[in-house]
């Protein structure tokens, strides 16, 4: 818990009180956390995984919100305002989560105001993400999204935890979803970013064989 990015700017008490109101759960790959619409008394801060936040609508198509990785929290939403889960939460992999439930929270919230405005911080820092990408959304087209949605994926936390790493397992589904568009037009600029050399699809991998002419792809506006 002490790792955890929200509770890193807590004095020791208030973790010493958060970590002895915490228990621990564990998610194997692909199991469901929560579905949007569930009543949510808890949030979770990920010890080791990946959780896939998502929107699915009821005609199976799913738009992700966020991958989040160790050290990040999640549920903080419907535990703060007491309303549904605005989301699913799914294990991308093997997840071991830390579970703090409503009461505890609200408690040390009130006893140690500073994790309030941690928690304002984070919450802060998820609306100005959303809306940057409600703009990328709204002015940019697929191929820049793709773009910048793969360099964020590149340049981030990953599931092997190496750094540099070139190339993606990831299907076109997933990377339609990660950019709010359909599978047809995310492979229709694929093969034409393969034919400029910019990538190369091989054996289920992306790899970015120029990746200088990716952050020209994603600088446009
Ligand atoms: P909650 O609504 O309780 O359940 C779904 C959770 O997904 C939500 O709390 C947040 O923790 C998380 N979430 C929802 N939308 C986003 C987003 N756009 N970016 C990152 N996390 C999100």
């Amino acid at each position: 818990l002490s790792k955890t990015l929200l509770f890193q700017a807590l004095e020791p008490a208030a973790r010493r009180d958060l970590s002895t109101y915490a228990f621990t759960r564990t998610h194997g790959a692909g199991d469901p956390i929560f579905a949007a619409g569930d009543e949510g008394r808890a949030m979770m801060a990920i010890v080791t995984g990946q959780v896939r936040i998502s929107l699915v609508t009821p005609n199976a198509r799913e738009v992700v919100l966020a991958d989040l990785h160790t050290d990040e929290v999640f549920g903080e939403i419907a535990l703060l305002d007491g309303g549904e889960r605005s989301a699913d939460a799914r294990a991308l992999t093997n997840v071991t989560l830390l579970v703090l439930e409503r009461r505890d929270v609200m408690k040390v919230l009130k006893a140690y105001p500073e994790s309030a405005l941690k928690l304002l911080e984070l919450l802060c820092a998820r609306i100005r993400r959303s809306d940057e990408r409600m703009a990328e959304l709204a002015f940019l087209d697929i191929s820049t999204r793709l773009a910048r949605a793969l360099l964020r994926i590149l340049d981030g936390p990953n599931r092997t935890g190496r750094k540099g790493i070139q190339r993606l397992s990831l299907s076109q589904t997933e990377m339609a979803q990660m950019i709010g568009s359909g599978r047809e037009p995310v492979n229709r600029c694929l093969k034409g970013w393969e034919r400029r050399g910019v990538v190369e699809l091989k054996d289920g991998w992306l790899v970015v064989s120029d990746r200088g002419a990716l952050e020209l792809l994603a600088a446009q506006e």
